[in-house]
């Protein structure tokens, strides 16, 4: 439904991965190797999906995954998806792109926000972004470690003849969707990046040279010394997203973060990297009793969820499951995708016996033997 409802530049935007897409394949492929071993006979009559995140209780393990430009799919977009979210009881990240100033979230609709932060060549942005989300009360920031390169999505590029110029093909597909244009673009063009368009030189504030100069904040020289320098200045809870071995883990811990999100960017930057779920029970047992380890990249459905739970993830996020019912419905197809995944979830669990989060574990599940080595 989210395809049929926008321009394909912009859906492909969301759906699109690194090079070959071998990397965001994979993270769908490899769930299918997982499969779970029910314990029957088993009361499941009084089941729930509540676990406690950061102290507090959720009532499903579940966490709406920061995303850039979500304007560009519906208007007010990263509003809807905070209010659906909050009504869900569950945290939202906005990222440090998104169209909607971060101070606009915990004002308007309450809830649980986590801060998604990129450090930038221009440190000053990124300590402004510290600063506003701690006098907002953000819960939590989340430090995105793996696009200091830009990923290349080569389905995504073949709509622009330059940076943020579309070729005449998909500008003519856009005017094909009249309801989109009015909602998105009528009147004041592409969505900006409000929360850090002060920042940009006047000659980039018009947007489409703002989608040439973005490129250019990021710099490649960001190490675990900015992790501890963050961790002096922001009081609340720190998590490193972009994790994906046991050894930056413990890394991560020993400076002090509360958590860590183990994530490939849903397979949108480096191709051929693991995926986090082969990575999940080396990781859970070097810190999972002393951090928060959350998950994204590939969860559709609530069978995910449970095997992420079962490997000893704490919380799973989700990027495109939340965005498709953003496109297909707004916020009532934000809310209508996370029901999706909650029932699922409970479903799942009734079926293979396990009344809890707190009593399931790898016993639920078989995995197939890896191939041999030639
Ligand atoms: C359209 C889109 C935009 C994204 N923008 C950001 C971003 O601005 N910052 C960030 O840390 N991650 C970003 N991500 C990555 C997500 O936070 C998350 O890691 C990823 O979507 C998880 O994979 P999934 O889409 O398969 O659930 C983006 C993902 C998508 C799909």
């Amino acid at each position: 439904m989210a395809e049929k409802r926008m321009p394909s530049f912009a859906f492909e935007f969301i759906e699109g991965g690194g090079e070959d897409e071998v990397s965001m394949a994979r993270n769908r492929d490899y769930f299918n190797t997982i499969r779970f071993v029910p314990q029957t006979l088993v009361d499941t009559s009084q089941r729930h999906t509540r676990v406690t995140l950061f102290g507090q209780e959720t009532p499903m393990p579940l966490v709406i995954a920061p995303t850039g430009h979500n304007g560009i799919y519906r208007r007010d977009a990263d509003m809807m998806l905070a209010r659906a979210a909050a009504a869900a009881g569950i945290p939202m990240g906005l990222s440090t792109l998104s169209n909607t100033r971060l101070e606009r979230l915990p004002r308007e609709t309450g809830g649980r926000f986590w801060m998604q932060l990129y450090i930038f060549k221009d440190r000053e942005l990124t300590r402004d972004i510290v600063r506003r989300a701690d006098e907002s009360g953000y819960e939590a920031l989340t430090l995105t470690t793996d696009s200091t390169v830009y990923g290349m999505r080569e389905w995504d590029r073949r709509h622009f003849r330059a940076p943020g110029q579309l070729k005449l093909r998909s500008k003519l597909d856009a005017l094909t969707y009249p309801r989109w244009m009015f909602d998105v673009m009528i009147p004041h063009g592409v969505p900006k990046l409000e929360n850090v368009i002060d920042f940009f030189p006047p000659e980039a504030r018009d947007t489409r040279m703002a989608t040439t100069f973005i490129p250019t904040l990021f710099i490649p020289d960001i190490t675990w010394d900015n992790v501890a320098e963050l961790r002096e200045m922001w009081p609340r809870k720190l998590l490193i997203k972009g994790i994906l071995s046991a050894e930056d883990a413990r890394k991560a811990a020993n400076l002090g973060c509360d958590g860590v999100i183990l994530t490939n960017h849903g397979g949108r930057h480096a191709d051929h990297v693991v995926t986090p779920m082969e990575v999940l029970p080396e990781v859970s047992a070097a810190v999972g009793d002393r951090m928060t380890v959350v998950i994204d990249s590939g969860f559709r459905r609530g069978s995910d969820i449970v095997k992420a739970m079962a490997l000893g993830a704490h919380a799973v996020m989700v990027g495109r499951a939340a965005l498709y019912g953003l496109g297909a419905g707004g916020e009532a197809g934000v809310r209508r995708a996370i029901h999706l995944l909650s029932e699922e979830t409970d479903r799942v669990l009734a079926q293979i016996g396990c009344p809890s989060f707190d009593r399931l574990g790898p016993q639920f599940l078989r995995r197939d033997a890896p191939a041999p080595a030639r």
